[in-house]
């Protein structure tokens, strides 16, 4: 046998088969430490990380939670925005938003440091509400309705931007949410300028 032949029917040439050397060990210990460490990180943050929704969650018919999107509307409407309806709901009250193809219904204003549940569903397939700019991601599910009770700690006027791939109108699917100081007079009135 010369060093130049070689074929699978003879032992490799090599050192693999000695033991390994410190080093190898010492790495093959921090990976698997570090492993654990993830792994642990798993349940902890589930439990610590304060990300879980804060609401209730409960089946619902899709055409029956559009309906009552509709109530809503009808009931706290103040202005409209291209056609699409502004609306005021009183703090703490109930506020329902319709994710369908391809809009976010209605626009909502909302007072500052003021706590509502916000019922989030959709009327036809998977949408995600994600709240521009602040980070805030949710999955919208045709057939759930998640209340989520939600405090704006910022004024300003925010957009929601689906982020789940919904079909062909996917990128112009933008919502929008107005929070304002409820003590200043910058309640009164939403423009439909903007
Ligand atoms: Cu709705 Cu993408």
């Amino acid at each position: 046998m010369t060093p130049e032949t070689h074929t699978g029917l003879e032992s490799p040439r090599g050192v693999w088969w000695k033991p390994a050397h410190k080093s190898e060990k010492v790495w093959v210990a921090i990976a698997f430490v570090w492993c654990m460490v993830l792994f642990a990180m798993m349940p902890l943050w589930h439990l610590k990380g304060g990300q879980n929704p804060s609401g209730i969650r409960r089946k619902v018919d899709p055409q029956a939670f559009y309906q009552r999107t509709q109530e809503f509307i009808a009931q706290y409407k103040i202005g409209e925005d291209r056609g699409m309806p502004i609306v005021a709901p009183p703090p703490g009250s109930d506020m329902y938003l319709t994710g369908l193809a391809f809009q976010w219904t209605p626009i909502l204003q909302l007072e500052k440091d003021k706590e509502y549940v916000l019922h989030l569903s959709s009327l036809d397939v998977n949408h995600g509400f994600s709240l521009y700019p602040m980070n805030v991601n949710f999955q919208v599910v045709p057939g759930y309705d998640y209340g989520l009770r939600v405090t704006p700690t910022e004024v300003g006027d925010f957009r929601i931007i689906c982020n789940e791939f919904c079909g062909i109108g996917h990128h112009i699917m933008v919502g929008r949410v107005i929070v304002v100081d409820g003590t200043a007079e910058t309640a009164v009135s939403a423009g439909g300028d903007r």
